[in-house]
C-alpha cells in the first residue's frame, strides 16, 4: 500500500491486516518500526483528533515528524497542493499527511509525486483513517462483522465518515441503515425515523451535524433536531442489550446526542479516539515498510480473501 486515499481502494484482507496491527499494537508490540522516515501533516482544515493521535502515532513508530503549519505555509500565496507536496519530496519528507476541503483534492498528486499520501480527510468524500478506526472499535467489541447492524445517523450527505464507512462495512457483510432528514440523504437511500431502528441496531453511529459545508442553514433548530434524530435518554434506554454508541466527535452535545449520553456505559465514543492512535501507527508501518499482509495473523478472521 503506497497511498491511504478511499476506503474504496482497500481489499478486505487489507483492512483486517490494519485492524489486527493495531490490536498488536495497543497490546504493546515493538513501536520503533519506522525510525528512519521523515513525516509531515498538512492540516488545511481544522482538527483536534485526527492531527494529534496522526503525530502520536508517528512518534510512537519512531519516525520523525517535520512541522508543517498549513496556517503559516506558501499555500497561503497561492502555492498548488502539488507544488507544495513536491517541495516536502524534495526536502525529504517519506509521506504527508493531508486534510483538504477539497474533495478528492489528492487526484492532483497522483502522477509526478513520489512520496506516499495518507488522506486525513477531503472535504465531503473521504476519511479512511477514521473508518479504519471505528472499524477496530466495532471488532474489539464484537469480534466480527457479518451480519451486525449498523445504524448511521445524521449529516450523511456531508459526512465523509459515513461514506468511507458504508463501503467498508458493506464489503465486510454488515447492513447499514441510514436515518437522516431528506435533504441530508445525499446519494442514499434513508430512513426519516428511528421506528424499527433502535431495538436491532448493535451499533448506534451518530454524525455531527457540519453546519461550515451547509449554504443556508438559518431554519435548523438545535431542539428540533434533537427530539427527531438525535439519541436522547429514552432512546437509549430502548437500546438492544449489547449495544453500542459511537460519534467520530467532534460531539455538539444535546443535538446529536444527550449530553449524559457522551460518557454512558454504552458509548465508545472516546475510545473511538484512543483506538484511532493505534490503527494510524498500523497504518504508517503498512504505508512506510510496505509491510506484508500476514496470512496466519489473518486466518483468524473469516472473510472472503
Ligand atoms: N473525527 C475527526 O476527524 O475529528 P477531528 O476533526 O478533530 O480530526
Amino acid at each position: 500500500m503506497k497511498n491511504l486515499l478511499s476506503m474504496e481502494h482497500l481489499t478486505n484482507r487489507e483492512l483486517i491486516s490494519i485492524i489486527l496491527r493495531a490490536e498488536e499494537f495497543e497490546r504493546g508490540e515493538q513501536h520503533n518500526l519506522c525510525r528512519s522516515y521523515n513525516v509531515a501533516n498538512l492540516f488545511f482544515e481544522p482538527s483536534t483528533r485526527t492531527s494529534t493521535s496522526f503525530e502520536m502515532a508517528e512518534r510512537k513508530v519512531g519516525c520523525t515528524v517535520i512541522p508543517f503549519d498549513a496556517s503559516f505555509s506558501s499555500a497561503l500565496k497561492g502555492e498548488s497542493m502539488y507544488d507544495t507536496v513536491k517541495t516536502l519530496e524534495m526536502i525529504g519528507i517519506d509521506a504527508v499527511v493531508i486534510r483538504a476541503k477539497e474533495e478528492a483534492y489528492y487526484n492532483e498528486l497522483l502522477e509526478g509525486i513520489n512520496v506516499s499520501v495518507i488522506n486525513a480527510g477531503d472535504g465531503a468524500g473521504q476519511h479512511p483513517s477514521q473508518s479504519l478506526l471505528d472499524l477496530y472499535t466495532i471488532h474489539k467489541e464484537f469480534g466480527q462483522f457479518d451480519g451486525l447492524n449498523v445504524t448511521i445517523v445524521g449529516d450523511i450527505s456531508h459526512s465523509r465518515v459515513a461514506k468511507s464507512n458504508a463501503i467498508a462495512l458493506r464489503n465486510l457483510g454488515v447492513n447499514v441503515r441510514f436515518l437522516c432528514p431528506q435533504e441530508w440523504a445525499g446519494d442514499f437511500e434513508a430512513h426519516h425515523s428511528w421506528d424499527g431502528l433502535l431495538e436491532d441496531s448493535d451499533v448506534v453511529m451518530l454524525l455531527r451535524v457540519q453546519h461550515e459545508r451547509h449554504e443556508n442553514n438559518k431554519n435548523f433548530s438545535k431542539e428540533s433536531y434533537h427530539e427527531q434524530y438525535g439519541l436522547t435518554v429514552e432512546r437509549e434506554a430502548r437500546m438492544k442489550k449489547g449495544s453500542i454508541i459511537m460519534h467520530p466527535a467532534p460531539v455538539n452535545r444535546d443535538v446529536e446526542i444527550a449530553s449524559e449520553l457522551v460518557e454512558c456505559e454504552r458509548s465508545r465514543i472516546f475510545d473511538q479516539v484512543r483506538n484511532g492512535v493505534f490503527i494510524r501507527m498500523a497504518i504508517l508501518e503498512s504505508i512506510l515498510k510496505g509491510r506484508e499482509i500476514n496470512d496466519e495473523v489473518h486466518s483468524k478472521y473469516s472473510i472472503a480473501r
